[in-house]
């Protein structure tokens, strides 16, 4: 039995129901008008691209023309700052040497990523993402940074197979706020092919928006799961996995998972 402790009400709303949005809609008036717009974008969006990596490119594209920060996630610079560094943090905090090598799934504009370039030896960084927009603002983002010495790898790609990427090459795989915008389908991709880029102890950590109640989605851009349908779908593909409960104790919305080859590398 997994021992959660970030607030199970919020982890119990099905927010995809009518009297979810109802209820919404009467506690905030002002984000009815942006919430309806935003559903009429995204249902042209999904019209012109059926398949779920298309129509996500398509909401990046969209949103990266508005604000590259916002697009990722961030209301304001200060909340993008203390995201990535967040991210930083932990990852120092369990390990994360400037020797290692590490793939960062879906990477958008270096959030997280300008520190983890910052902090490993050169080349040994690799960020991958859906979205040629964010990719270019990522590029901005290192040089921004001054960060162009340390030649990290920022790759645009079409799918989670990682077949372009050799075995047994990584410590760590991080994918941050990526699979709470992903359907069960790319999140198994991704759980299929992993293990074979990873080294023998190293790790991938992703976050998720865990629900406690029904696994639901809202407007195919933010998907609820629950915890153990992702620590089965690691199983079903020979993966360790465990839910991060030191990640619990963050102020942070969503919950982190972490799968490897070997049982708690
Ligand atoms: C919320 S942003 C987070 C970006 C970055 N990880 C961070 O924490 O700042 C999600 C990113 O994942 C990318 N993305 C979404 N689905 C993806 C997929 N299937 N494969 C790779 N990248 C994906 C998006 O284009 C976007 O840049």
């Amino acid at each position: 039995m997994v021992r959660h402790t970030k607030s199970s009400k919020k982890e119990e709303r099905n927010r995809s129901t009518l009297t979810h949005k109802v209820g919404y809609a009467l506690r905030h008036p002002g984000r009815v008008a942006p919430y309806l717009r935003r559903a009429g974008r995204d249902a042209w969006l999904r019209f012109r691209h059926p398949d779920h990596v298309g129509y996500y490119r398509a909401v990046m594209a969209s949103d990266t023309r508005r604000d590259p920060e916002a697009a990722v996630g961030s209301r304001n610079h200060d909340r993008w700052l203390a995201l990535g560094q967040m991210q930083f943090d932990y990852l120092v905090e369990h390990g994360l040497r400037p020797e290692h090598r590490m793939l960062d799934i879906g990477c958008g504009n270096l959030r997280g990523g300008w520190r983890f370039i910052d902090h490993l030896d050169p080349g040994n960084y690799y960020g991958i993402d859906i979205s040629p927009d964010i990719l270019i603002a990522a590029k901005q983002t290192l040089t921004e940074r001054r960060l162009q010495h340390k030649l990290p790898h920022l790759t645009l790609t079409g799918d989670l197979t990682l077949d372009f990427l050799p075995s047994d090459h990584f410590d760590v795989v991080h994918a941050h706020s990526v699979f709470s915008h992903s359907p069960p389908h790319v999140i198994e991709e991704c759980l299929a092919h992993v293990g074979r880029v990873l080294t023998d102890k190293g790790f991938f950590d992703f976050t998720f928006d865990r629900t406690e109640g029904t696994e639901h989605q809202v407007l195919r851009e933010d998907f609820y799961y629950r915890t153990e349908t992702l620590l089965s779908l690691a199983r079903k593909h020979g993966l360790y996995a465990r839910l991060m409960e030191d990640w619990e104790q963050l102020p942070h919305g969503q919950s982190k998972i972490r799968v490897s080859r070997s049982p708690r590398p």
